[in-house]
């Protein structure tokens, strides 16, 4: 996972399912969303490695970049990362930007979660079983479960309900 490139594909299709799915958050808080879903992962990137952990290293990235605050904090707390930085023993370092459990960062967490590596589109529970299988048992990420995978589920159940609220459906959130 420290080693994982850059998946652009994947990148492009969570910026998608986050346009998708911002039609569930007010409305002054989609751009933040959308941009914070083309940005999630660029802490993968080697140039920008300091603790080797990328949401955390995303985030301070675009902190020092002048990025607003709640670009920083959704990148930083994408798809329940406190979970795992108890694992890397990096939970301080994290809190130095604040977890919001929101419309937005529920649609981030869903996006992320329902986006291959390849760009294609996947349910919330095959995505989860292709992530372990990938990353293997011991890795931080399911190292962190089942409290991780309990939280990206959870997510994406309040999208659910969110767009059925709103008259809409979306394929990949089960
Ligand atoms: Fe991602």
């Amino acid at each position: 996972m420290r080693d994982e490139p850059v998946r652009l594909s994947h990148v492009e299709a969570v910026a998608t399912r986050s346009e998708v799915l911002a039609v569930t958050v007010p409305v002054a808080e989609a751009e933040a969303l959308v941009a914070a879903g083309w940005l999630h992962d660029i802490g993968y990137l080697p140039a920008l490695r300091q603790s080797g952990f990328h949401p955390l290293d995303g985030a301070l990235y675009l902190r020092d970049e002048g990025w607003p605050g709640t670009v920083c904090d959704l990148v930083a707390h994408h798809s329940g990362s406190r979970f795992v930085a108890k694992v890397w023993e990096l939970t301080d370092e994290l809190r130095t930007f604040e977890f919001v459990e929101d419309a937005s960062s529920d649609v981030l967490t869903t996006a992320d979660n329902t986006a291959q590596q390849d760009g294609s589109f996947i349910t919330v529970s095959k995505r989860l079983r292709e992530k372990l299988a990938r990353h293997g048992p011991t890795s931080p990420g399911a190292l962190a479960n089942p409290q991780r995978d309990d939280y990206i589920r959870a997510a994406a159940a309040r999208v659910r309900r969110r767009l059925r609220t709103l008259g809409h459906s979306d394929p990949y959130l089960h």
